[in-house]
């Protein structure tokens, strides 16, 4: 029996990552804290909300009275932190909350971690902490910076962001970086690629793509389309974060990743030619979608993202090498279950988009063209 804080848990990876640890190790206890901003739902959970090894708490995690209590309130054994502000274009409209929550956030829960698991200190000094504890940091591949034609994100690249999320994911991670060298901290860092798959909030490019097909609108393509992302089934990241949590080494960080490169633009053809098909061959409740409308001339070159990274791929030999994970989709597979999962749950879709999500894209979309 371990308890784990999960953080962020209402959130597309971390609602995933509850459930997962819920199934995967039935004898756990998974408390997930989250502030619930406009990207958690707890709607993301209502499978999962009874079962007794589960436990919801609302609060920030840049509050250091309440993150304190919560480790006061629970013995917890490992901490994963998800909570984050996630998206990039976001952070150059506002990059204030992205410091508070990112950065600060995650001094906040180190602090707090630290004083619930130090024993004493050492001869020289150093921290000792109680057996069997660690804190995981589920950074991303982002805080690397941007490649060219050719290379990859090894655990050694030198670390490079370029957006203020990006920077802020960076700052983070040096801080947990930090606390290993410094305390000795029972910690590891994970630095994922692109996530795709159920319950990604309908900012992010690939359920933004699939609604605005169902929804016969314009699929806003950044620039020449041609930026490579290396995309990652959210379970896979999932199964990734769990090996590393179990098995990794610590102080050690992991990059996760599963080879698979893709141009935007492809992407976007991807998505165009499964909805068209699977509309054409089935019925999805509340989708009443003109399919002889759905072609290449939704597709629209808006104005690119300032700063845009060009192409991220991560070697992901460490992990596969030396705890033996392995992803377990295939790019095609994944992406056409996730189609699939929009499809067949577009109340959800509703239900996340029916908060500030249309002012946001207004605003957001309506400057680009
Ligand atoms: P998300 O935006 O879907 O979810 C973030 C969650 O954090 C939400 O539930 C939100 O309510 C919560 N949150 C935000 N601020 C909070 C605060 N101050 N206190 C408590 N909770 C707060 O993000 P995601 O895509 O699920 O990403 C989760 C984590 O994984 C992030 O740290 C992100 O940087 C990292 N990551 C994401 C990807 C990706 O492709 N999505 C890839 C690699 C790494
Ligand atoms: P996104 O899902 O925001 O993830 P990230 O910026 O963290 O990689 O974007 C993925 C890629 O898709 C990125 O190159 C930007 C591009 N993109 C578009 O072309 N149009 C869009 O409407 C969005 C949201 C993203």
């Amino acid at each position: 029996m371990k308890t784990v804080l999960v953080t962020g848990g209402a959130g597309f990876i971390g609602s995933n990552f509850v459930k997962y640890m819920l199934e995967k190790h039935p004898d756990y206890l998974i408390v997930n804290l989250d502030a619930l901003t406009y990207a958690g739902n707890l709607e993301n959970l209502t499978d999962i909300e009874d079962n007794p090894n589960y436990v919801f708490v609302k609060g920030d995690i840049s509050d250091s009275d309440f993150v304190n209590q919560l480790f006061k309130d629970y013995t917890f054994d490992f901490v994963v932190n998800f909570a984050a502000e996630s998206h990039v274009d976001r952070s150059i409209e506002n990059p204030q909350i992205f410091v508070k929550t990112n950065i600060m956030g995650t001094q906040v829960l180190l602090a707090a971690a630290k004083n619930a698991w130090q024993t004493g200190k050492d001869d020289e000094g150093y921290p000792t902490y109680k057996e069997n504890v660690k804190y995981l940091q589920v950074s991303t591949d982002e805080v690397y910076g941007a490649l060219g034609k050719t290379g990859m994100f090894t655990e050694t690249t030198p670390i490079q962001p370029n957006s203020p999320y990006s920077a802020s994911k960076a700052s983070a991670d040096l801080l947990v970086r930090a606390y290993g060298n410094t305390f000795k901290f029972p910690m590891n860092i994970t630095r994922c690629s692109n996530n795709y798959g159920p319950y990604q909030f309908p900012e992010k490019l690939i359920p933004l793509m699939i609604s605005n097909v169902i929804d016969l609108r314009e699929l806003p393509i950044y620039g020449d389309g041609m930026q490579v992302r290396d995309w990652l089934h959210v379970k896979d990241h999932c199964s990734g974060i769990d090996t590393v949590l179990h098995k990794g080494r610590l102080r050690e960080v992991y990059n996760i990743g599963g080879n698979n490169e893709k141009a935007n633009i492809h992407i976007v053809d991807l998505i165009l030619k499964f909805v068209k098909e699977k509309l054409e061959k089935d019925n999805y409740d509340g989708i009443a979608t003109d399919t002889s409308k759905i072609s290449d001339a939704l597709k629209i070159h808006v104005e690119d993202r300032l700063g845009h990274d060009r192409r991220y791929a991560i070697d992901n030999t460490k992990i596969t090498t030396e705890l033996g994970w392995s992803p377990s989709y295939t790019f095609e597979k994944g992406i056409e279950e996730t189609i699939e999962w929009y499809l067949k749950n577009q109340k959800w879709v509703a239900q996340v988009e029916s908060g500030g999500y249309q002012e946001y894209y207004e605003k957001m979309y309506s400057k680009k063209k």
